[in-house]
């Protein structure tokens, strides 16, 4: 029986910043951001949604009346949480009308998080083969304005149902995975901004994805000439293109060309998006599935990297059933309807705040399904303007 990633769903608001104004802002080349860092625009994320309306109005394009009484948990990976007690999942519950016998439980791992829930679900379904689990990488990317990682900036939410015989990926059982505490990338729970020791960041990145690599091929016998794609995940997309060029030598001249081109692929949507934290690898599978030709039984590496830190290598295999020409045609008519952003314009959504008391927000400028309209009673208002 195979088991995997079934529907791959994303979302993220129509709000964006051309880089090349944020370059000419920031007094930077904008090849700086353009090619030294792989990031042409990023989503901005207004005050009218958190991760739990984001996730909502990604998952609501794969829960439907033909899965909706099958699921049994769900998993909901965020470093944006809302609450310290309750968790993101429980809302997405009652917004999607999912059955009351269900799990519902918040991960965090930095951006690792969605990855424990597609492992924990994959072997959840192993045992439960009639059942699905709706997993959610939702976040926004916040290093604040004038800061070295503000082009890193974005936000957005992968929805995913994982199952038995699925459309899109069969997950492979053999799995690597590293932690050690480590101080690179970190938000205190009084701060709405990351801190991140940048560089330093990335080569943590780096060693974590040699180390797990290394531990995968090992245990499968595995080596680079099995893969046809990797998709990493990407905080800004020249970090995949480090991690790539880190193993690229493994491979023959003509592997290494696939390789490359795949690669391309799988960044064409975070390019436009930025970071979306714990769903960026995930967008960026769904990039790979669009825009490069795959074939069924093709085998895809996964690598997951959470700061702070957790990495995990995995893998799966492209289904008989993949098909992703409704996919594609959904990011084409996104990108095409976006509101770019002046940077007056971002600086003024990206320092609107949530008051710790009770507020009205205004809608008018949000146009998607679910919005969060205030704060009443300390309680956050959820509205679904679907029904
Ligand atoms: N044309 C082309 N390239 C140029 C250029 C130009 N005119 N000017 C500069 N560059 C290149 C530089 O050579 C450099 O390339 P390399 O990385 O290949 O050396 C690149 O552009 C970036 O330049 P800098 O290193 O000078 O950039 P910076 O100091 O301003 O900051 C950053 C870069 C550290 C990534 C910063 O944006 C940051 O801190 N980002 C957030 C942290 C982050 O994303 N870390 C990733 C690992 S952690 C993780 O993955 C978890 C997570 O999601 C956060």
């Amino acid at each position: 029986m195979q088991i995997g990633i079934d529907q791959l769903a994303f979302y993220t608001p129509k709000t964006y910043l051309d880089l090349v104004d944020l370059a000419h802002a920031r007094h930077q080349e904008p090849d700086k951001y353009r090619i030294g860092i792989g990031q042409s625009q990023q989503a901005v994320i207004p005050v009218t949604q958190d991760a739990v309306t984001l996730a909502a109005n990604a998952a609501v394009k794969i829960v439907n009346a033909t899965n909706r009484d099958q699921i049994a948990m769900v998993l909901f990976g965020t470093e944006s949480g809302i609450d310290n007690s309750k968790s993101a999942a429980v809302y997405l519950q009652r917004l999607l009308h999912l059955p009351g016998n269900i799990r519902t439980i918040e991960l965090k791992q930095a951006c690792y998080g969605a990855t424990a829930g597609v492992q924990f679900a994959h072997d959840y379904v192993r045992l439960h083969p009639d059942k699905q689990v709706l997993v959610i990488g939702a976040d926004i990317a916040r290093y604040g304005l004038n800061t070295p990682g503000e082009v890193t900036q974005g936000g957005g939410a992968v929805a995913m149902t994982i199952s038995a015989e699925p459309r899109l990926l069969n997950l492979d059982n053999e799995t690597a995975f590293k932690s050690e505490d480590i101080m690179d990338f970190w938000r205190p729970l009084y701060r709405t901004e990351a801190l991140v020791d940048g560089r330093f960041s990335e080569n943590v990145y780096i060693d974590f994805f040699k180390a797990v690599w290394q531990n995968y091929q090992q245990q499968t016998d595995r080596t680079i000439a099995d893969f046809t794609a990797f998709a990493f995940h990407l905080p800004f997309t020249k970090m995949g293109l480090k991690a790539l060029r880190a193993i690229l030598p493994e491979a023959n001249e003509m592997q290494q060309k696939q390789l490359m081109a795949n690669f391309e692929a799988s960044r064409v949507y975070n390019r436009q998006v930025g970071n979306l934290y714990t769903g960026s690898l995930y967008l960026s599978l769904r990039s790979l599935f669009d825009n490069a030709a795959l074939k069924p039984g093709q085998r895809i590496g996964l690598f997951s990297y959470g700061s702070g830190a957790e990495g995990e290598f995995f893998s799966g295999t492209i289904s008989d059933q993949f098909d992703a020409q409704a996919s594609r045609q959904w990011f084409t008519d996104f990108f095409d309807g976006r509101q770019q952003l002046t940077m007056a314009q971002y600086e003024q959504v990206f320092s609107q705040k949530l008051p710790d008391h009770d507020v009205l927000l205004d809608l008018s400028h949000d146009d998607a399904r679910f919005v969060l309209s205030g704060i009443k009673h300390d309680q956050r208002q959820y509205v679904d303007r679907g029904h």
